[in-house]
């Protein structure tokens, strides 16, 4: 297991922290399969309330790592960020996000997974998947439409454009923009305050707020047919190379 993806107990709440500050927190394989692990861990147990997600040294992620995107190219079976991807479509106990810094590809959509998302001025958010050659994932295909309306949801896949704190907030992706010191207490105190909540209440009506998984996990495969054709394409690697090539300079 990869020492990448952190998790400690705060109360009721399993923190997660994305470690791997030299690289932006950008996700590898092994991440993803430590993030699947943590929230299973999470489902498991009953003492945990609720699941708080945040990264490492004012960065919250870079996104997929995209020299992994290269080998996800010559692969058949689904890869662990898509594994990650339906767990967490899935998962069933509380999600709060704690967001400094770039929010990068993955970094954004999982937000439309979470319950609940708190920021520092300095959250940057990008889903720069066409940018890339690929097309968008984690159902944000369907769920920024949904929570941006059609225009916004243009702008920001289509363009790619990056939005900012205030954007975010006023886009209805973030619920509150927080001074950097108390980011993290601030989000772990709301993380605490829904685990303490009435479980089968609060578990049965966020069940209602989110409507049919299956719907999201329908929309996901269908996103990952197309990804799996995208990432193999001539576009696609002349993208991850050009990165490559100036992270070597
Ligand atoms: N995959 C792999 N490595 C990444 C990465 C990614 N997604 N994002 C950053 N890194 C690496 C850089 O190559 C660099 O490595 P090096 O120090 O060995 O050269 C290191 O992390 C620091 O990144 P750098 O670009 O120098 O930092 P920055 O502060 O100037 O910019 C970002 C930060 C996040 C804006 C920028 O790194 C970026 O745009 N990353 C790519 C985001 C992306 O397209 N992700 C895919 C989403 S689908």
């Amino acid at each position: 297991m990869t020492d990448l993806v952190e998790t400690s107990r705060d109360g009721a709440a399993l923190c997660v922290t994305l470690a791997r500050p030299a690289k932006k927190n950008a996700l590898t394989s092994a991440m993803y399969r430590a993030l699947i692990a943590a929230l299973a861990q999470a489902s498991e147990d009953e003492s945990i309330g609720a699941v708080l997600l945040r990264g490492k040294d004012g960065v919250f992620t870079a996104g997929n790592d995209i020299g992994d995107f290269l080998e996800l190219a010559g692969r058949a079976e689904a890869s662990p960020g898509t594994l990650f991807i339906k767990a967490l479509a899935t998962f069933e106990k509380p999600l709060v996000a704690a967001i400094e810094g770039p929010a990068i590809g993955i970094g954004t959509t999982l937000c439309f997974h979470c319950d609940l998302v708190y920021v520092a001025p300095s959250a940057r958010f990008q889903m720069p998947f066409v940018d890339l050659g690929l097309v968008p994932e984690a159902a944000s295909s369907l769920l920024a439409p949904q929570r941006f309306g059609y225009a916004k949801a243009a702008q920001f896949i289509m363009l790619a454009e990056s939005f900012d704190a205030v954007a975010a907030r006023d886009l209805g992706l973030v619920n509150a923009i927080v001074e950097p010191g108390e980011l993290y207490s601030h989000a772990l105190a709301k993380a605490q305050a829904l685990a303490a909540k009435p479980r089968q209440a609060l578990l049965a009506t966020r069940r209602l707020l989110r409507g049919d998984p299956a719907i999201l996990v329908a929309r996901i495969d269908q996103e990952m047919r197309l990804f799996a054709e995208a990432v193999r394409s001539p576009e696609a690697r002349a993208a991850f190379f050009a990165f490559l090539q100036k992270a070597k300079a």
